[in-house]
């Protein structure tokens, strides 16, 4: 296949997101022939490396993060192509260095995987050497913002130096297979859509459970927590998909325009709604996968006292035509009991059962599409038990995607790096989504930043605080996991 002639550039080229994520990416673009051979590959970051130091580096650091069955010749050509320029970013003469390696006027994607304080300098001096072009594109990193106000003025500063339209803000839940394919199961099939509303939908349930805990993010995650972290952004975006009325198109603004308005018409959490709508918790010592780990203030970089959440868990309501009266369950945690995501959307219970009362259950149907730890999509239905009398027992019908197409995966970055690349827009989120997911949360986060209140503690190796339990169990209704 064509590959797409744009140089690559990325800012923190010795961080983290690099090694862990970015750099396997393209390496896979590499290998799959999709990143033309004239186009460069640059890392740029404070160290005085050389190209071969760099190189060494990424050697050591990415390896064991690449796709399966790498081709060993090929990872060595890509570490070929790479190259390092050493940049004090704050210092405007310092870009020369990236100028020289620059194809002249040639298209070049930026990545900023920096720390978001560098956003604007970055910017500025981009800017200012001139190596924005008119089709320069420039990708950001969350967190993009600690709140709203902050989150607008480094969409002010970027927004100085790039159109809107070279902003690709990067959400990687939205480069997940699963979640493309809830476009496709949406919209692609007559069968789903009549259903997907208020008179057939009782509640919908998104989870993203880890086990992990916060690991060296310590100092980072303190300051962010889970409702920064994945609520904000990854569960919203989830919820927008799920949400949204059906696009003209799968064009961009088409479908930002309708993620929008969901995020718009999500019912703002205040006052006493805090108290029957929210849980936060923070985990504590415990057992996960038979392994015994420390709790959340144990960990390393965490201040003693800390209130940083770790769970969250949050009754959201859409007031919209559509879902007028139909929960939107959000939970998110780390150290939970297993690694699981997943999009769950239960239908109503038959107005009568022809075959006696509680022959049908709570739950006839359900839809579950799972993310992790498979990529599935399993329909919940009734069926009759074989044999000599009429019983019915629920079944499901299982559509694993790794079976149904033996292709070649793109893992999300690779995708939306791709994406980038091309120009396309459509899977990465719009300055006006970005705020209104904000203005929603930040109601929330000030109320438990002003509360006397501490997270409830949950043991790691668990789904999390009781009261989240109680959150559905007061409408009647209850997690995935536990009916
Ligand atoms: C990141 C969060 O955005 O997403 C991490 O900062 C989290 O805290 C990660 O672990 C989860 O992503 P995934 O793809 O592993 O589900």
């Amino acid at each position: 296949s064509a590959g797409v002639a744009s140089d690559v550039v990325l800012f923190g080229g010795t961080g983290d997101l690099v090694m862990r994520k970015l750099v396997p990416a393209l390496f896979h673009l590499h290998s799959l022939s999709l990143l033309d051979p004239g186009c460069r590959i640059i890392a740029v970051a404070r160290e005085p490396f050389d190209d071969e130091a760099y190189r060494r580096l990424v050697a050591d650091k990415a390896r064991s993060f690449l796709h399966e069955g790498h081709d060993e010749s090929a990872w060595a050509a890509f570490l070929a192509r790479l190259e390092y320029v050493g940049c004090d970013v704050r210092d405007v003469a310092s870009f020369n260095g990236l100028r020289e390696r620059l194809k002249p006027g040639g298209s070049r994607l930026f990545y900023l995987s920096t720390t978001p304080a560098l956003f604007s300098p970055i910017c500025r001096n981009l800017s200012a050497s001139g190596l924005i072009l008119e089709d320069s594109r420039v990708i950001v990193e969350k967190p993009l913002g600690h709140d709203l106000a902050s989150s607008q003025a480094i969409n002010d500063e970027i927004g100085a130096c790039f159109r809107e339209d070279q902003i690709f803000r990067i959400d990687h839940y939205l480069g997940k297979e699963p979640v493309q394919n809830l476009l496709a199961l949406r919209f692609g099939n007559s069968l789903f859509e009549p259903l997907w509303r208020r008179e057939w939908v009782s509640d919908v349930q998104i989870t993203v459970a880890e086990t992990i805990g916060v690991g060296s993010r310590g100092e980072f995650y303190n300051s962010t927590g889970a409702m920064r972290d994945m609520i904000q952004n990854h569960i919203l975006q989830l919820l927008c998909i799920v949400a949204m009325e059906p696009p003209a198109s799968i064009s961009p603004d088409a479908v930002r325009d309708e993620k929008l308005k969901v995020l718009r018409a999500l019912r703002p959490i205040v006052e006493e709604r805090i108290a029957t709508h929210t849980v936060r918790g923070q985990y504590r010592a415990g057992a996960v996968e038979g392994q015994v780990v420390p709790g959340y203030l144990e960990e390393a970089g965490i201040p003693a006292g800390s209130r940083t959440e770790t769970y969250v868990a949050i009754k959201a309501e859409i007031d919209s035509w559509r879902w007028a009266g139909v929960p939107f369950y959000l939970r998110t945690g780390k150290r939970m009991q297993d690694k699981l995501a997943e999009i769950v959307v239960n239908f109503r219970q038959m107005p009568h059962s022809i075959f006696g009362s509680g022959a049908l259950g709570h739950f006839a149907n359900r839809l579950v599409i799972q993310m992790q730890p498979n990529e599935t999509v399993l329909l919940h239905m009734m069926a009759k038990q074989p044999g000599e009398v009429m019983r019915l027992e629920p079944v499901k019908l299982d559509l694993d995607f790794r079976e149904a197409f033996r292709t070649q995966r793109l893992e999300a970055y690779a995708r939306l790096l791709m994406d980038a690349l091309r120009g396309n827009l459509t899977l990465f989120v719009r300055r006006d989504e970005q705020e209104a997911a904000w203005r929603w949360v930040e109601p929330v986060m000030n109320a438990w930043a002003e509360s006397e209140e501490l997270p409830r503690s949950y043991n790691a190796g668990t789904w999390g605080p009781a009261a989240a339990s109680a959150l559905l169990v007061r409408d009647g209704l209850g997690w995935h996991e536990e009916i």
